[in-house]
């Protein structure tokens, strides 16, 4: 009986349920990837977001940000988007590309009024997110349906290394019907 970091297929079974933990849990290191874009001029662009879905079977995974951000113009002008996640548990990195695609407004209008008070507060700020402030405290929550934006990720390649005893590293792809390909760590 093999350990489930010696077969591709273990690897990309633990990788979703890692991501499931991370969406249901909110102390899984899954829970807050960094989630990297490319701006509008070229520069890498990495924060940390909260991860509200993973679909193992569609490989897609969701993200909810304010329409105001900066991440919205640089996704605007590149949709694409990679996400990495350190699992020490597991001694497993994660590390996802994907196409993203932004929804607001009416089609996720249904969405909002699921979202708890406290947690509306995330998305509408006033003045826009990123704007210069004389002060730090000189900006008023405001949550607004109208700034709430749901980021569908369509994951297009993985990369998952393992550290363990030995290294392990193994690559995945859309195109390649999500396949692995081990690859020298
Ligand atoms: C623990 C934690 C969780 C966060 N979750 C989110 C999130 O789910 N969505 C989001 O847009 N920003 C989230 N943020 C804020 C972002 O890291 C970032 O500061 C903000 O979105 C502005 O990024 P931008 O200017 O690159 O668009 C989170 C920050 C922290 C520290």
């Amino acid at each position: 009986m093999s350990e489930w970091f010696e077969t591709t297929d273990g690897l990309w079974a633990a990788l979703w349920d890692a991501l499931r933990d991370g969406v249901a849990d909110a102390r899984h290191p899954a829970r807050r990837p960094t989630f990297a874009t490319v701006s509008p001029d070229g520069w890498p662009e990495a924060r940390t977001v909260v991860l509200r879905t993973a679909d193992a079977q569609a490989a897609a995974l969701t993200v909810h940000t304010d329409l105001q951000s900066d991440k919205i113009k640089s996704l605007q002008a590149n949709p694409r988007g990679a996400l990495h996640v350190w699992v020490p548990e597991k001694d497993l990195q994660i590390r996802l590309q994907g196409h993203v695609a932004i929804a607001s407004g009416d089609a996720i209008r249904p969405l909002w009024a699921e979202i708890p008070d406290h947690a509306q507060q995330s998305y509408g700020v006033i003045p826009a997110p990123g704007t210069p402030i004389p002060e730090a405290l000189d900006y008023v929550k405001a949550p607004d349906p109208a700034t709430f934006a749901v980021l569908n990720c369509a994951v297009t390649q993985v990369d998952l290394v393992h550290l363990g005893k030995d290294h392990r590293r193994a690559q995945f792809s859309r195109v390649r019907h999500w396949q692995g390909q081990w690859l020298s760590p």
